[in-house]
């Protein structure tokens, strides 16, 4: 008998010593972050996994948005070739787990407590039918300006409180010159800046209904149609080459002084940071005119896949180094982000990031927190792809009029609905 169990525990040990030994360490993470504030962030995850062990086999796909990557994680995961984890916005993250191809983190979420610290804005995307399917990395905000300092003093500009303070300090800009709207004329960064504007033109109530309740009436209502008169004006402000450009070269315009301002979410600060550039002396970031009190947010989050058993302890590995608390300050303090925990010290953060933490904070607690329907968190992909296909068309003038914009978006997320 007792042989019996001896040479049981020496197979069970067999088995266990062989099937650590066979772990892959390696983590393959597909994501979008390829710009320099980007790639200088996902360095700090590469770096603490290494101190794990694990090397990192990257799946870069460019595109800022995430559009380009998900398509390509759409044909990765037909195939049956899963990805250790992949980038991913609120909304996909549920539809693959709807799919059943998500893993199941919640053991490793229960012993780090996961569920005490990461808010509930969030847990409602990473935790599918009681499971935790994806670990938050940051959350970021769309509803910002920045601006370069500079280009501010000269033109003896101030913080615009309201969408017309806002109009003034365009002209202002441009009457000495200066580009005054640093904008990339692609959808996600069009209906990215078009979230503020909503905001700002309806307040939160309407914003809330019309972006994540698709609240039929606020969607065709004349709130909406002066948000893309608003949109409109603002265009009016933007250089002749905007078309197709990439987000960071529209930062990197901002950054130089060639442009007064940019209107993004906070990865934008992510390239002053890698500029080596200083708020309040630098740059400077301002809520969205009108839109101060309220957080229109998008958290990254990596979507962990069911791989097989041999990947699982380097699937853990990187969810636990995602979490933790030391992580989530070293990356959010390069990414612009702010971290996915409420229990984080903003020590280590610049001025914006403080604000950023101090801001979420505020918005949680006031019920003033929203998710970006440009960016994932508003409703789903199909829906986000319809209204970036319409604010896009309308700022490239294949929609001319405002109540055009509006039928046509009533229509679009109808029928993507
Ligand atoms: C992501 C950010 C990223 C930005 C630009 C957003 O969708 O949430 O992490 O920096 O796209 O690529």
């Amino acid at each position: 008998m007792l042989r019996k169990l001896l040479i049981g525990t020496a197979l069970a040990t067999t088995f266990a010593f062989s099937a650590h030994a066979e772990d892959v360490k390696e983590v393959q993470m597909l994501h979008w972050w390829t710009s320099g504030g980007e790639a200088a962030a996902l360095n700090v995850l590469k770096g603490d996994l290494a101190k794990e062990g694990y090397a990192w086999k990257d799946v870069p796909v460019a595109g800022g948005g995430g559009d380009a990557a998900m398509t390509a994680l759409k044909a990765m995961v037909a195939a049956g070739n899963y990805p250790t984890a992949s980038q991913m916005l609120g909304y996909t993250v549920l539809d693959y787990a709807a799919a059943g191809v998500m893993g199941d983190l919640t053991e490793t979420a229960k012993k780090e407590g996961w569920d005490k610290s990461v808010p509930a804005a969030l847990q409602k995307f990473s935790v599918y039918d009681g499971k935790w399917v994806a670990a938050p990395v940051n959350v970021h905000s769309v509803n910002w300006l920045w601006i370069n300092k500079a280009v501010m003093d000269k033109i003896g500009g101030a913080e615009p409180k309201t969408f017309d303070d806002f109009v003034a300090l365009l002209d202002k800009a441009k009457a000495a010159g200066v580009i005054p709207l640093a904008l990339g004329g692609q959808n996600w960064q069009e209906a990215t800046m078009f979230d503020s504007v909503v905001l700002s033109t309806g307040g939160p109530e309407f914003y809330k209904k019309a972006f994540n309740d698709l609240d039929d009436a606020s969607l065709k209502s004349d709130t909406m149609k002066k948000s893309f008169d608003n949109l409109a004006k603002l265009v009016t402000y933007v250089d002749p080459n905007f078309s197709g450009r990439d987000w960071n070269l529209a930062t990197a315009m901002v950054i130089k002084g060639d442009a007064l301002v940019q209107v993004m979410g906070d990865w934008a600060k992510g390239e002053f940071h890698a500029a080596n550039k200083t708020p309040g002396t630098d740059f400077l970031c301002y809520r969205f005119p009108g839109t101060d009190g309220s957080v229109i947010y998008n958290s990254d989050m990596f979507g962990m896949f069911n791989v097989p058993d041999d990947r699982k302890a380097a699937q853990v590995a990187l969810a636990t180094a995602t979490l933790s608390k030391s992580f989530q300050s070293a990356f959010n303090v390069v990414k612009g982000s702010v971290p996915a925990r409420t229990d984080v010290p903003d020590t280590d953060f610049d001025a914006c990031g403080k604000k950023g933490i101090a801001d979420l904070k505020a918005a949680n607690d006031g019920g003033t927190l929203f998710g970006s329907l440009a960016q994932g968190y508003g409703a789903p992909p199909a829906v986000a792809n319809a209204y970036k296909d319409v604010v896009s068309k309308f700022v490239h003038g294949q929609i001319k009029t405002s109540d055009e914009a509006v039928t046509e978006l009533v229509k679009a997320i109808d029928d993507a609905k």
